[in-house]
């Protein structure tokens, strides 16, 4: 039996040691860590255990018989997570860098259907070269495999992915499909066709960090939801973004009892919108005011800057929020704000997370720009994802609530539950200059002092309908609320809207307008 015992001890050892002392080296003097290292950092002390060591690659192609290596690339098993159970897959790229082969596929599909069986998130961390390349269309169905069951998850099990090396081709849809993408700076590159294929096809010339780096991701294209300083801030966000996630889609989000006040006092809310409706503000303050002490988490952060997205905690509850930015771009709504939006909004709702939007926005972005891009259709998600949320949804509007991105931004119309404004509120079809040089057009054209004439006409206007009292009138506003009351409306809000039950007729999907 010792004997026995001593085999399975060196076996153990073996896989530790995944590609050997050289490359685990080499994967340090990149500013890597090592797969094991990586999930060291990222579950509980202690609390890793592995699935499927004794694994080996079965191809016989171009030498691979002679090199077999235990784990085959990619450690899998499950953890804790704040004392909370995750499945975990961190791929190996001292071995065989990291490429996926068939048996590598079959142990993240393991995983993956355990974590959907259980009910638990899959948290996947890539660091790969792509398909094996020995293993041919073998790797490319392992691939697909995976695609299926990160699609098949979606909705039931929060998936989350951080890329932390080379991810390429094909390999880049998996964490595309996932929930949340987290990217380290220098280290991380995710693309469809690398800098040389880039080149000869269109004769760019581009660095990788340039075309596929984290900032890239989480700036320009928004494939990436965070970027991180590096690999440890990574794994450490990854912790504190679970901390606001239930484990499933029938699951309660997690309360936490110590974030349960405000550190800051409510007051400076009274004087945070500025008397001057052209002048911006800036939306952070409002939200960092009204949430729990420090637990605003942004999602997003880097990419249209003009919605702002992020989970926060509300009386230690979980909520999402998504707010307009004034001080960028005035909080305008463009296609891809419209879009990091609706995703958002799909992912709470999907998870049980109640919605609080603050909204100060000036409608929709005019211009060729945004129509031949399709703000029509992009806009439309938005909408749409705010319209079939059944989630609790408060929305407090601070300022500016105009055209159709009113109705857009959780409105009554669209099964707001609570639906409180500011006094320096203006809900109207727009804003009050267009609005009088439309409907004034002769009476100004035919005025002595045209130009005072138009001032006369906007402060009119602007009294009569830049408020939110008309809205109000109509139930379209449950309450006209002073700025300083506005957390503890919320707060009891949402505990009034614990057990709300609202649903959607029965279908297959809805057609959401992609
Ligand atoms: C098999 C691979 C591999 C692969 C790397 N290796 N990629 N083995 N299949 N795809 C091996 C190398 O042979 C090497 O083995 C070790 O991993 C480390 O690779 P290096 O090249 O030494 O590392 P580095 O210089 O850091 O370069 C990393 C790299 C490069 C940029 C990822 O390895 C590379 O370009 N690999 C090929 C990438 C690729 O074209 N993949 C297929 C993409 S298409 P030794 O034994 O020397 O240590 C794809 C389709 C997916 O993935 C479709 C899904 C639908």
């Amino acid at each position: 039996m010792t004997t026995a015992i001593k085999h399975l001890e060196d076996m153990r050892a073996k896989a530790q040691m995944g590609g050997g002392a050289e490359r685990i080296q080499k994967q340090h003097d990149k500013g890597k860590l090592t797969a094991r290292e990586r999930l060291d950092i990222l579950l509980d002390k202690c609390s890793f255990t592995e699935l499927d060591m004794f694994v080996q690659h079965r191809s016989n192609d171009f030498g691979l018989e002679k090199n077999r290596i235990l784990t085959d690339g990619v450690v899998t098993g499950y953890g804790t997570i704040d004392g909370r159970q995750v499945m975990v897959f961190s791929q190996d790229f001292t071995v065989f860098g990291g490429s996926l082969s068939e048996a590598f596929a079959e142990k993240i599909c393991k995983v993956m259907d355990m974590a959907l069986k259980i009910g638990i998130p899959i948290i996947g961390l890539n660091d790969s070269g792509g398909a094996r390349i020995q293993e041919g269309v073998v790797s490319l169905g392992g691939y697909a495999d995976i695609f299926l069951k990160n699609t098949l998850a979606s909705g039931v099990i929060p998936q989350i992915s951080a890329i932390l090396g080379p991810c390429a081709g094909g390999a880049v849809y998996s964490p595309a499909i996932t929930d949340f993408v987290f990217m380290a700076k220098n280290t991380s590159h995710m693309f469809v066709t690398g800098p040389n294929v880039v080149k000869t096809v269109t004769h760019e010339e581009v660095s990788m960090e340039e075309l596929g780096g984290a900032d890239t991701h989480a700036s320009k294209s928004g494939v990436a939801h965070f970027a991180c300083a590096n690999e440890v801030e990574v794994l450490q966000n990854i912790r504190k973004l679970i901390s606001y996630l239930p484990l499933n889609n029938l699951d309660d989000p997690p309360v936490c009892e110590q974030s349960s006040s405000s550190n800051i006092a409510q007051e400076e809310l009274d004087a945070l919108v500025p008397e001057n409706p052209n002048k911006p503000y800036d939306m952070h303050r409002v939200i960092n005011i009204i949430s729990d002490k420090d637990t605003f988490f942004e999602v997003h952060a880097d990419f249209a800057e003009n919605i702002i997205v992020g989970f926060a905690r509300m009386g230690g509850k979980s909520v999402g929020i998504v707010a307009n930015q004034p001080a960028h771009l005035a909080g305008v709504l463009d296609i891809d704000s419209s879009v990091k939006g609706a995703r958002f909004v799909r992912f709470c709702d999907a998870f049980n997370i109640p919605l609080i939007t603050f909204e100060d926005v000036p409608g929709f972005l005019p211009g060729t720009e945004q129509e031949w891009r399709g703000i029509i259709k992009n806009g439309a998600k938005l909408l749409y994802a705010f319209a079939e949320a059944t989630v609790p949804k408060l929305t407090v509007i601070t300022r500016k609530a105009y055209g159709g991105a009113y109705d857009v931004m959780s409105s009554k119309h669209i099964r707001g539950d609570l639906n409180f404004a500011w006094p320096s509120a203006e809900i109207a079809v727009m804003g009050p200059k267009g609005a009088v040089e439309i409907i004034f057009k002769n009476q100004i054209a035919k005025a002595k002092d045209p130009q005072k004439e138009t001032e006369r006409l906007i402060n009119e206007y602007r009294e009569k309908f830049a408020n939110p009292y008309v809205a109000a009138e109509r139930g379209y506003i449950d309450d006209v609320i002073k700025p300083h009351e506005t957390r503890s409306k919320l707060i009891t809000g949402l505990k009034l809207l614990k057990t709300k039950v609202d649903s959607n007729p029965k279908k297959k999907h809805g057609n959401i307008p992609l």
